[in-house]
């Protein structure tokens, strides 16, 4: 008998079951959103990023999809995530996060590539004694990750010390692409190109050139630096009109009832209501993803009326006021929608938390069942 991984097991055992909550992801949107930045930037090697279960779309969903794109790396953070690409497709992976040195020589180096940040590292890496692709991150700013520009003589010692280590990219990350009057970004540019010529006037010459992600993407030199890591813009949010969220989250109704005007909803008593109406019980709460900010605050659709949320979310649970709207049990809502400018966008949910769709994204349970669609 064949023996399936754990996750092909659970999702062939619970196939036959219908699902409450449900991630549908559209193909089309996500290739239209990556075609974008390819024309946006024809010269310049796109690298999707699908880190963080491909930013709460599903990783293997993702991968699934862009398979029918050719690109040198998808972008992941940890060994992990590598793994479980390779499982749907046996593609090259660059990692981005950190690294426990010990951990290289366990590791395996074909389809893989780091993003090295420390010396220290570097020498683990060549201890290995094995053939490996390295993009050496430079700190141009951000002050989060990366070798320090006067510091990088230092790497290309430990680089010609071990042949075997390839030097295949430099790279580094903007800190203020996002906004548009940010005089640091230019800063970091400049930075990085001369940078880029310091490794290349030691005779060092790496294919691939990076400091731009999907803010950067407005910026002239991202074509200069002839590869962008390609995050949120892919899932469709970003500084462009052109581009379209690929992710619809959708969910059901479970209870309906009728409340009196007076009663109040939810813990703590947050919502009392004003008149007598029905409410919508959705089993959905923060365990699944559904920011707890969104109390009293958020919309979810049904059909073309927005409900408000009312009352604070549960774990896993939410309320919602279906006013005089006279939906049947089991009829289905989309809690999030792929139009940008309706009140349960996620860009809207995330202003309303102040936050950024990054966050409300990522935070989308694994549990929920996702879907690819057309
Ligand atoms: C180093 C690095 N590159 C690229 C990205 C992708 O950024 P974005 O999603 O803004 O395109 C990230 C996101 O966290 C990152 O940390």
């Amino acid at each position: 008998m064949k023996i399936l991984p754990f996750e092909r097991w659970i999702s062939a055992l619970v196939r036959p079951l219908e699902t409450l909550n449900l991630i549908r992801i559209s193909r089309q949107t996500v290739l239209s959103n990556y075609d974008f930045f390819q024309n946006l930037h024809p010269s310049s090697f796109l690298f999707p990023v699908v880190k963080s279960n491909a930013y709460g779309h599903g990783l293997p969903q993702m991968v699934d999809i862009l398979r029918h794109r050719s690109f040198p790396y998808y972008v992941a953070d940890s060994y992990w995530e590598a793994l479980k690409i390779w499982q749907l497709h046996r593609h090259p992976v660059l990692l981005i996060g950190p690294i426990h040195p010990q951990n290289y020589r366990h590791m395996d180096f074909n389809r893989l590539a780091f993003a090295v940040s420390d010396c220290q590292s570097l020498e683990a890496i060549g201890q290995t004694g094995r053939r490996v692709n390295v993009h050496l991150k430079v700190n141009t700013g951000l002050n989060r990750q990366g070798i320090d520009p006067q510091a990088i003589p230092v790497a290309i010692d430990i680089l010609k010390k071990y042949p075997q280590i390839h030097l295949e990219g430099v790279m580094s990350h903007l800190a203020d692409a996002d906004n548009p009057v940010s005089t640091h970004t230019a800063r970091q540019q400049l930075l990085f190109r001369r940078v880029c010529r310091d490794i290349q006037r030691r005779g060092l010459n790496p294919r691939y050139l990076h400091l731009s992600a999907t803010y950067g993407t407005n910026k002239p030199p991202a074509s200069e630096f002839n590869t962008i890591r390609l995050g949120i813009g892919l899932y469709g949010y970003g500084p462009f009109n052109g581009l379209h969220p690929a992710l619809s989250l959708l969910s059901t109704l479970t209870k309906i009832a009728p409340i009196k005007k007076g009663d109040c909803v939810g813990y703590g008593c947050t919502y009392t209501a004003l008149r007598p109406s029905n409410i919508g019980v959705i089993p959905l709460g923060y365990f699944e993803g559904l920011d707890r900010r969104l109390s009293n605050l958020g919309h979810v659709r049904y059909q073309n009326h927005f409900l408000p949320i009312i009352g604070r979310i549960s774990m896993n649970l939410t309320v919602v006021d279906l006013g005089k709207l006279t939906p049947k049990l089991f009829d289905q809502v989309e809690v999030y929608g792929p139009d940008s400018s309706a009140s349960n966008s996620i860009s809207k949910a995330a202003e309303i938390c102040q936050t950024i769709p990054y966050d409300l994204l990522v935070h989308l349970n694994e549990s929920i069942r996702r879907v690819v669609v057309n």
